[in-house]
């Protein structure tokens, strides 16, 4: 595609009121700026991201998911502002589309017009009933003229209600003659990207203003902002897999990362949250249960049972109040009360309800390995490392320290007795 991207991420994001950089925060289990680069990433091969507040943590984060991004960093100190944000970056192609990186809900479909549409510039503008903090268009006999900044708005300007949404697609020669020149002659002393509008009329360049839903151009700018998007984003994620045939039960009481996956026929019970890039095929997991970055095939979860990273669940039952960590449990019924972490069960096997797995001594964590048809009491602690071979079973209330060859019963009570009438010695006048 011969497009190149540029994703504007310099600005510091005070209004986030958090030490973590404003692109950084996440909506469903991804970054915002991740959002916007999986975006690019369908548009271009050639994506620059302008950095600048705390780059070095955000280009690190980048590096570690993706390999082709390049990165710009903006001289702030002698040219704040949009427009300096844009001096000095290599681009590829003949055509560059200008995102930002605090618009997570920006989607191909939303830039597709941005994209074609053949102007010099095409610019992205929504009409808002309160447009206070946007640039506003100013257009006259039905073209562009330029872009005010709120701050440098007459009362007259303030009043227009059509503002500029902050994404654009500039032909590159534009950008190469209008970048070097522009000046910080403003209220804010910046280098304003917007200006170049109005340089491009004075020129008689065509500039095409693209409608845009404000819904997918929202800018985010706050911890109110940032909940605001999530939700938009929960409402697309669940519908698209609604759409393609997973069951939801009172969707607007799910969460959903962006990176889960389903397959089959799932339900997904009022209460659950999916996180991580959790992959559920032909399962239903129960109210209020947390699916944590696990695998869940042909199984059944909760109510009320937590799934950690690293888990797979293969034809197997999970009751209520369970959780299970970094497990690999094949044909396995655990109905109530346990807590399996750092185990492998095999088919046919039960865990009663109260099991243990004393997986962790204070220093490192060890493996409990259950064969095939192996019955496990109610209240047994399994004291790893252990390893409980097929045909086995477990009385309730053992503690088990020793490996169970096949066949065999363990127990380990201490042993019951009864004194008899010590109630009534006990509570004399009774
Ligand atoms: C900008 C537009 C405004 C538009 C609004 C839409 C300008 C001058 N104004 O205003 O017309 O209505 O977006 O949301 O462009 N950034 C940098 N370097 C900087 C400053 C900002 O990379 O020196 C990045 C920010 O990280 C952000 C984006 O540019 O991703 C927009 O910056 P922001 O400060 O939010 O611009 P606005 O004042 O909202
Ligand atoms: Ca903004």
């Amino acid at each position: 595609m011969s497009i190149s991207v540029v994703i504007l991420a310099a600005g510091q994001g005070t209004r986030m009121k958090s030490s973590k950089p404003k692109v950084l925060h996440e909506i469903s289990g991804k970054s915002m700026l991740f959002h916007a680069i999986d975006v690019a990433e369908q548009i271009s091969d050639d994506i620059t991201v302008v950095l600048h507040h705390q780059a070095k943590r955000i280009q690190e984060e980048i590096e570690a998911s993706y390999t082709d991004i390049l990165f710009h960093e903006q001289d702030v100190a002698q040219f704040p502002g949009t427009g300096g944000a844009m001096k000095g970056i290599k681009i590829k192609h003949t055509k560059t589309l200008i995102l930002n990186g605090d618009m997570p809900l920006i989607t191909l479909p939303a830039l597709e017009a941005l994209i074609q549409e053949d102007a010099d510039i095409n610019m992205s503008v929504i009409t808002l009933d309160n447009p206070s903090g946007y640039g506003r268009v100013v257009i006259l006999d039905s073209k562009v003229r330029s872009i005010v900044e709120e701050k440098d708005c007459n009362s007259m300007q303030k009043s227009i209600q059509t503002v500029n949404a902050g994404v654009y697609c500039i032909k590159q020669e534009l950008l190469e003659k209008y970048i070097p020149v522009l000046d910080n002659n403003n209220a804010q002393k910046e280098y304003y990207l917007t200006d170049i509008i109005k340089m491009a009329v004075d020129e008689g360049k065509s500039i095409h203003p693209i409608m845009v839903k404000e819904e997918d151009f929202k800018g985010v700018n706050s911890k109110l902002d940032l909940a605001h998007a999530e939700e938009i984003m929960q409402k697309r994620i669940k519908t698209q897999w609604m759409n393609a045939g997973v069951s939801m039960r009172l969707p607007d009481t799910i969460y959903i990362d962006a990176s889960a996956k389903f397959e089959g026929e799932c339900m997904l019970e009022n209460g659950t949250s999916i996180q991580g890039s959790s992959h559920i095929i032909d399962s239903h997991i129960k109210a209020h249960s947390v699916i944590e970055n696990a695998y869940i095939q042909n199984s059944d979860v909760g109510p009320m049972s937590r799934i950690r990273p690293d888990t797979k669940l293969i034809d197997t039952h999970i009751g209520n109040f369970v959780e299970v960590k970094k497990s690999l449990l094949t044909g396995v019924k655990a109905g109530h009360l346990s807590y399996i972490g750092d185990a492998v069960i095999d088919e046919g096997s039960n865990i009663g309800a109260g099991v243990i797995t004393c997986n962790y001594d204070g220093k490192k964590k060890y493996k409990t390995v259950i064969g095939k048809n192996v019955f496990v009491g109610s209240d047994t602690q399994l004291v790893a490392p252990i390893n409980i071979a097929d045909d086995v079973m477990i009385a309730a209330g053992s503690t088990i320290t020793k490996d169970v060859e096949q066949g065999a019963l363990a127990l380990s009570r201490t042993a019951q007795k009864s004194i008899k009438n010590f109630f009534y010695k006990f509570f004399e006048n009774k």
